[in-house]
């Protein structure tokens, strides 16, 4: 059993978070929605065992109630990580008055299509071919994922931030 808290990032992370996107994304820039995003530059949690990151969501507002889920990703899985920065990220932007929050995920990503949905996020938008006009911008974006599939298309997913939210999870003191 190993501990494990989640904070805000804090500029002092750039570094480090810059190498895990690198590892999990390629590089540092995230192309979504035919934009570029450098994720150090956002906003977000980790999830920290000690000195070690071992998991991290950054977000951007949108318009004052909206906001988007640029990434997360959890380097331990099912161990709750990836769930408790998702908490962490709605309680701040819903305590800001956000009431929509969304996402894009790649039609690939059955493990994300799941995880969203079942925490409360529904099917919005499909953007045709959107990843390969992404890829023409960041070429590292791989052709097929580890499961086969090619990667070609967005999905965007949606949540209305509803009374039921977990107060267990997180608190900024
Ligand atoms: C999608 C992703 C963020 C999920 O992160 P995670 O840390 O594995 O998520 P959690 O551990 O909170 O939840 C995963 C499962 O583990 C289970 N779980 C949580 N704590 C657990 C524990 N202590 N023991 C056993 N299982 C546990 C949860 O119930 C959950 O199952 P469910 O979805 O059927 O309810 C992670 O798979 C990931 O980083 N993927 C790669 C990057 C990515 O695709 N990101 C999303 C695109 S934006």
């Amino acid at each position: 059993m190993f501990s494990w808290q989640i904070e805000p990032i804090r500029q002092s992370d750039n570094d480090q978070m810059r190498r895990l996107a690198i590892h999990s994304w390629g590089s540092e820039t995230m192309v979504v929605h035919d934009t570029v995003y450098n994720l150090t530059e956002q906003e977000g949690f980790l999830a920290r065992s000690q000195a070690e990151i071992i998991g991290m969501l950054t977000y951007r507002m949108d318009a004052s109630d909206r906001s988007e889920l640029l990434s997360l990703d959890s380097f331990i899985e099912n161990q709750g990580i990836g769930s408790a920065l998702l908490d962490a990220y709605v309680h701040r932007v819903a305590a800001q008055g956000v009431d929509q929050i969304y996402l894009v995920t790649t039609n690939d990503n059955l493990r994300a299509l799941a995880f969203y949905q079942k925490r409360g996020f529904t099917l919005s938008a499909l953007h045709l071919h959107a990843v390969t006009r992404a890829r023409k911008i960041k070429p590292e974006i791989p052709l097929y994922a580890e499961n086969g599939i090619a990667i070609a298309h967005e999905l965007e997913l949606t949540r209305t931030i509803g009374e039921k939210l977990c107060v267990k999870c997180f608190s900024e003191n």
